[in-house]
């Protein structure tokens, strides 16, 4: 039996996998192989970006920087990690828009420390995820990548990271919260997203 037989299984607010094609692992043959898989990837490269000291942002707050980072969290399993996609998502914008909203991103987040006002950052945190899955640059784990990039800025500003909860990723009622605030910062309210993390222990101080 080949990888045919994969079922892929998605919670709501999820993008679909439609192409297994860049998967590099043979044994994974079902999503909890591929949920395992992605999970210790992960875990290895969060060691690297937010349990090690964390430098100012316009040192690291760069486009490809962004890319070594999703390229560092999956690379081991799909070989697109830290690659554009090139196809359309929803959530997503255009896949040649890419490049320069993620740019555009990059100089606001760096231009923001010139107005170093602490109680600012949980806001600028939560602008910060939404507009990278708003954005969508990759073909998956764009949540994941976006809520490590969130909590890396509050590191580097010295501020408290939230605990995401566990089950963020499946159908779980924290999820439908996490994905009703990320609704409403579509909408422009970006206050459900800001006390989502707030509930999660994101703190102004560390
Ligand atoms: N309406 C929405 N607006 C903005 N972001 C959304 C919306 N719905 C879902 N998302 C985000 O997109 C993510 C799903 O994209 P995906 O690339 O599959 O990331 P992951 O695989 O890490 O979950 C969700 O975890 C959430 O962060
Ligand atoms: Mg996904």
């Amino acid at each position: 039996m080949g990888r045919v037989t994969m079922k892929f299984t998605y919670p709501e607010g999820a993008t679909p996998i439609e192409d297994i094609s860049g998967l590099k692992l043979k044994w994974v043959q079902t999503q909890e192989d591929l949920n395992q898989a992605e999970a210790e990837n992960i875990y290895q490269a969060t060691r690297k970006y937010l349990l090690k000291p964390v430098s100012t942002v316009e040192k690291w707050f760069h486009v490809p920087f962004l890319k070594e980072v999703h390229q560092e969290m999956f690379s081991l399993v799909w070989d697109w990690a830290g690659s554009f996609r090139t196809h359309r998502t929803i959530p997503g914008i255009e896949p040649y828009q890419i490049p320069e909203a993620l740019h555009n991103l990059c100089e606001d987040v760096r231009f923001w420390s010139n107005l170093d006002d602490n109680t600012l950052y949980i806001e600028q945190a939560a602008i910060i995820h939404h507009r990278l899955v708003f954005i969508h640059p990759f073909s998956n784990g764009n949540g994941r990548f976006s809520r490590v990039i969130a909590d890396r800025f509050l590191k580097s500003k010295g501020c408290k990271i939230p605990i995401w909860p566990v089950d963020i990723s499946e159908g779980s009622e924290r999820r439908k919260q996490y994905i009703q605030s990320l609704r409403s910062a579509d909408k422009g309210d970006l206050i459900p997203l800001q006390k989502y993390m707030i509930e999660c222990g994101a703190s102004i101080k560390e």
